[in-house]
């Protein structure tokens, strides 16, 4: 278990002061200056040496991505933008660090600014956040009062921070169609390359993180990338936030070492499966868009990008979704499908159509109102959809599919089978009325 001495989001159920003076007694604030006197190119050190992987999902190097922003301006101002859009179903921790800690967010937004030569960030916030957006804003005009951030601030980078609101779509949590919303354009990805780095916002190099990924920054650069890379295991280092729901007694945030047992983590902090541990059916570990895996493969399993890759599923936003076997896995997954087909900006065909025929499929196979070899075949269009679009929705549309089928195939045969034998007798039942119904005609 995580000491306590190795947090960093020391208010993340807000029983503290989230403001300024709450967050410097927590620490936060404490010696930017003097991190910022070793230079940009050095936080960009600290930060690939604590290997720091990004938060939002796909466990992108971040001291690498930082690297690849231009050194030296063109004449084009470089941003940082931060992604708190947070729509990923099952995740819920953005919204914790913005409404009770914001100043670790603000800090680390300064301290990634100045890596990356940027005198301007942008929080990108999810439509649905209202008190978390009011907080941050709160937090942001408190630092911009002691003079923290802003124009001539103390830490000698002139540094504006804004927050926008967006309107609430999924997709506008995919880094590039982000950028077009914060233009001010219809939130449709962007055909990569050219890549943000090199041309992102109003055409300008630009860094997209998510926001635990900034707000970790602060604790790496003091407590060292030493002590960041001591915890979790190599290529999957630090702390996370894990946020587990479903069938566990107490669905929960918490901050834990990277790697921490599925056991252990739902034992220590949510007491256990609900119905004990006999009645898990299967997890999704890393928010809707990764493959679930079954309960035979979970309990010990290492809570870690590369362990959950190997198992061809992946930690994603680390939002642990606990199903007990009350659970009806086909309809669970028609469900998600349900809600990516809604989500799907329809501007590549693969995911536009392959998301409707996807869920249509599954629904039928929920009720087994199908044929097996539908199966195969919904397995061949999850493929299709899989690595042909613009942007990764159609990846986190295919995978619980397939996560489905290489695991739960016999339930959905079972269920086809069951629909079949049903329909016969139906129709065994109903061809006896028929003869009734003759035979009391002819008398
Ligand atoms: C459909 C879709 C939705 C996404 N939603 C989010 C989101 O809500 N928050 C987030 O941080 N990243 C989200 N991402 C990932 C971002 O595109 C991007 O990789 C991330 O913000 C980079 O931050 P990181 O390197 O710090 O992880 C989404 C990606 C896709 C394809
Ligand atoms: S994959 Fe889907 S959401 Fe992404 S750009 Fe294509 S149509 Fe839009």
């Amino acid at each position: 278990m995580l000491k306590d001495e190795d947090r960093i989001f020391k208010n993340l159920y807000g029983f503290q002061d989230w403001g300024l003076k709450g967050a410097v007694a927590r620490g936060a604030w404490d010696g930017t200056k003097k991190l910022m006197e070793h230079g940009p190119d050095w936080i960009i050190d600290q930060v690939k040496e604590s290997g720091l992987r990004g938060r939002g999902g796909a466990g992108f190097p971040t001291g690498l991505k930082w690297s690849f922003m231009p050194k030296e301006s063109d004449g084009r101002p470089h941003y940082l933008v931060i992604n708190a859009d947070e729509s990923e179903p099952g995740t819920c921790k953005d919204r914790e660090i913005m409404r009770h800690d914001p100043h670790l967010l603000i800090e680390g937004a300064l301290l990634a600014a100045y890596a990356m030569r940027a005198h301007t960030a942008y929080i990108y916030i999810r439509g649905e956040f209202i008190f978390e957006r009011e907080q941050l804003q709160r937090a942001i005009d408190q630092a911009y009062e002691a003079k923290l951030i802003g124009p001539g601030n103390i830490h000698g980078w002139d540094f504006d921070l804004y927050l926008h609101h967006g309107a609430g779509a999924y997709i506008c949590g995919e880094e590039t169609a982000l950028l077009e919303s914060l233009e001010g354009r219809k939130g449709q990805p962007r055909l990569k390359p050219p890549f943000p780095a090199n041309v992102g916002l109003y055409g300008a190099p630009t860094t997209v993180n998510n926001v635990e990924s900034i707000a970790v920054v602060p604790d790496i650069l003091r407590r060292g990338a030493a002590w960041f890379a001591g915890l979790g295991r190599p290529n999957n280092t630090g702390t996370k936030l894990f946020s587990i729901s479903g069938h566990v007694e107490r669905p929960c945030n918490v901050e834990e070492e990277m790697g921490i047992p599925f056991r252990e983590l739902v034992e220590k902090h949510c007491g256990g499966i609900r119905g004990g541990w006999d009645n898990l059916q299967a997890i999704i570990p890393g928010g809707s868009s990764v493959p679930c895996l079954p309960a035979s493969v979970c309990a010990d399993l290492p809570m870690d990008f590369d362990t959950l890759v190997k198992h061809k599923s992946g930690l994603g936003t680390a939002a642990v979704i606990v199903m007990d076997k009350s659970t009806d896995m086909i309809r669970a997954i028609a469900r998600l499908a349900y809600f990516y087909k809604h989500e799907s900006c329809g501007q590549c065909t693969p995911c536009r159509e392959g998301t409707g025929w996807m869920w249509r499929v599954l629904t039928r196979m929920a009720e087994g109102r199908a044929e097996k070899r539908e199966i195969d075949m919904l397995l061949d269009v999850s493929k299709q959809v899989e690595g042909h679009t613009i942007c990764a929705l159609g990846d986190a549309a295919a995978w619980p599919i397939q996560g489905l089928i290489r695991h739960f195939r016999h339930v959905i045969e079972a269920r086809i089978d069951e629909y079949t034998a049903r329909a016969d007798k139906e129709g065994a039942v109903s061809s006896k009325m028929a003869e009734k119904a003759m035979e009391a005609a002819a008398q």
